[in-house]
């Protein structure tokens, strides 16, 4: 994508002021970003130890078979108020995956997560980094919609947590992008403020799939002006996906 490209985008975004005036000329490949710093150097608080799980019956599950499970899961109270099941979408062999919090109620009606107005903004940060929502996969934390939007409950990300594992496991990404504080605490089983969490790499999971955080689209189009921090956090998943993709190391 050409710079004059991006920076339309930029424009949709109300983000372009920021662009212009920090990154003169430079390409993007020189573009400041914050450094990442070693997860063990800032210790985040872990609110509720979790013991060593059993692994879950959809750990060894294809795509259709997860697919299937999730449709029909009643693990959890939530399946008595859904409309039906948010599953995931995009590309299987995604290289970039989001994880957000839970479906809205638009999710709720359509069955595809990140379409209502948080969506729609996520889409067009996606094209402000060249990407489109085919080339990335998005899923959220809960595959169903808590009532009136409330905050997941632990229990309710508990029973979600093995489907979620493996999409991520299905995907194999190189990159996971948590969108927004609720899932990047989910997560990373933290309670760490999302300031501290964005601009470095944290390590998912006995994996350690390599994990940056944004701001949730939701909470940008509260707060307009926290946009070129999301922007920011962009250009720094692009900065730890080039580094992943020649080999360099991420994580300590
Ligand atoms: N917010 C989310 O976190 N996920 C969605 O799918 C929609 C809104």
């Amino acid at each position: 994508m050409t710079d004059a490209r991006r920076l339309a985008y930029l424009e949709a975004l109300g983000v372009d002021v920021y662009v212009r005036r920090s990154l003169p000329q430079a390409p993007a490949a020189t573009v400041s970003v914050p450094a990442i710093e070693r997860p063990v150097a800032t210790p985040t608080p872990i609110p509720t130890p979790m013991p060593p799980r059993p692994l879950a019956p959809e750990a060894a599950l294809d795509w259709e078979a997860l697919r299937a499970a999730v449709s029909v899961c009643t693990r959890c109270a939530l399946s008595e108020t859904r409309t039906q099941t948010v599953f995931g979408v995009g590309s299987p062999g995604a290289r970039w995956m989001f994880i957000g919090e839970a479906p809205g109620a638009e999710e709720d009606k359509r069955g595809e997560p990140f379409v209502g107005r948080a969506g729609q903004l996520l889409t067009a940060m996606l094209k402000a980094v060249g990407l489109r929502r085919e080339d990335v996969y998005i899923a959220n934390v809960l595959k169903c919609r808590p009532p009136g939007n409330r905050d997941p409950r632990a229990e309710e990300a508990a029973h979600c947590r093995g489907y979620l594992e493996r999409q991520i496991e299905l995907v194999a990404p190189a990159l996971v992008i948590a969108v927004g504080r609720i899932a990047a605490q989910n997560l990373l089983a933290t309670d760490a403020p999302l300031a501290r969490l964005r601009g470095r790499v944290h390590a998912l999971g006995p994996r350690a799939w390599p994990l940056v955080v944004t701001y949730h689209p939701a909470y940008l189009l509260r707060s307009p002006g926290e946009k070129r921090k999301a922007w920011q956090d962009l250009l720094f998943a692009r900065q730890v996906s080039g580094r992943i993709e020649r080999g360099e190391p991420v994580l300590p």
